[in-house]
């Protein structure tokens, strides 16, 4: 859907491409850990995978058999909803097993390491580990230590990364606008502690968007944000979506501040909460994210977050098509197009 050839876009394929170690030898996905280093035409083919998968959740029988005899375990060190739900249906969808660990019962609660805990997990043949940890760096450290036909898939580390969710975002964008080429996209909140941000970011980099804002108080901005992460930086709402395409509102991730980030949640929407009149200068076909859990009243009120330019629920369905693509692109059978083709479902 892109033109691959338009734009500026990430370094030339060459060593790097061959040393990223999400990749195998021959350049497939094998890990997905970061969207950093990705080229563009494999982050074209994640969203052109997803596209395809859309189409299952109307079949009568919502499966597809790309994952068939593979085993999945959801390793979830922190909280969530979202994410590990939609990665178990995705990987149900592709008929695989799937193990989810309740962490909190299992024997990491009784002091076994993390390696200990893989090792066993290996040793029951999981073909993948889905990982979500409080540490930036967890999924790294495990695709570095896991055995090597084991892949990894990052469900957010820390406030490093959160690649599968900023790739559904970029789904969800491109469903919406036909490409991300040129967009104004604008981040609104806590950029500091968001490891969406992040991801979205680099995404929306890569895929050629034309600007990409962020709006936020100055203790919840990246030091240097606009060098290191090439974003323009706005401390005023209204101002900072006047003709964006896509405004993406961030919740106060208060489980990672230390200390006194802001006055009050009051003030805070006060300042930065999004309404129906301070979206009245973005373009009138502008779309309002959010990656949830919304906290309606701080970062926006609910007559935004229910109201016609958001696409907040269609981001969670988007997630589990483009779930389904990067799991079935790491450990899928990769023969989609022939086996619909010959009438599989
Ligand atoms: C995000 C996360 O966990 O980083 N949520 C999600 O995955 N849907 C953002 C958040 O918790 O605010």
């Amino acid at each position: 859907m892109d033109d691959l050839d338009a734009r500026p876009g990430p370094a030339p394929i060459g060593p790097r491409r061959r040393h990223d170690p999400q990749l195998d030898s021959q350049g497939n996905l094998k890990h997905f850990l970061t969207i950093d280093g990705l080229e563009r035409p494999l982050l074209t083919e994640i969203l052109d995978r997803a596209e395809g998968f859309l189409g299952v959740a109307r079949q009568a029988v919502k499966k597809v058999p790309l994952c068939r005899g593979k085993i999945v375990a959801n390793l979830f060190f922190e909280n969530s909803t979202r994410t590990r739900t939609t990665f178990e249906l995705a990987a149900k969808r592709l008929s695989a097993d799937v193990l989810n660990l309740n962490i909190s019962t299992s024997a990491t609660a009784k002091g076994e390491t993390l390696l200990d805990t893989l090792r066993n997990l290996e040793a029951m043949h999981v073909d993948m580990f889905v990982v979500r940890h409080a540490e930036s760096g967890a999924a790294h450290f495990i695709a570095a230590h896991a055995a090597p036909h084991v892949s990894v898939i990052n469900a957010g580390d820390g406030r490093h990364s959160h690649p599968t969710q900023g790739m559904l975002d970029m789904f969800t964008i491109r469903r919406h606008k036909g490409s991300i080429d040129g967009l104004v996209v604008a981040i609104v909140g806590d950029v500091l502690h968001s490891r969406v941000a992040r991801s979205q970011i680099s995404a929306l980099r890569t895929l050629g968007a034309g600007e990409v804002r962020i709006i936020a108080p100055r203790t919840l901005v990246p030091a240097g944000a606009e060098d290191a992460l090439g974003v323009r930086v706005y401390h005023d709402l209204r101002e900072g979506v006047r003709d964006a395409d896509v405004i993406i509102m961030l919740r106060l991730q208060r489980e990672r501040m230390d200390g006194a980030f802001l006055p009050s949640e009051h003030e805070y929407f006060h300042l930065f909460g999004l309404t129906e009149k301070r979206l009245a200068t973005a373009k009138p076909d502008a779309i309002v994210m959010h990656p949830g859990p919304i906290n309606r009243g701080v970062e926006m009120d609910s007559q935004v977050a229910d109201g016609e330019r958001s696409v907040i629920l269609e981001q969670v369905s988007n997630g589990l098509a483009v779930r389904m693509a990067v799991m079935s692109m790491c450990i899928g059978t990769q023969h989609l197009g022939a086996q619909q083709e010959a009438g599989h479902d």
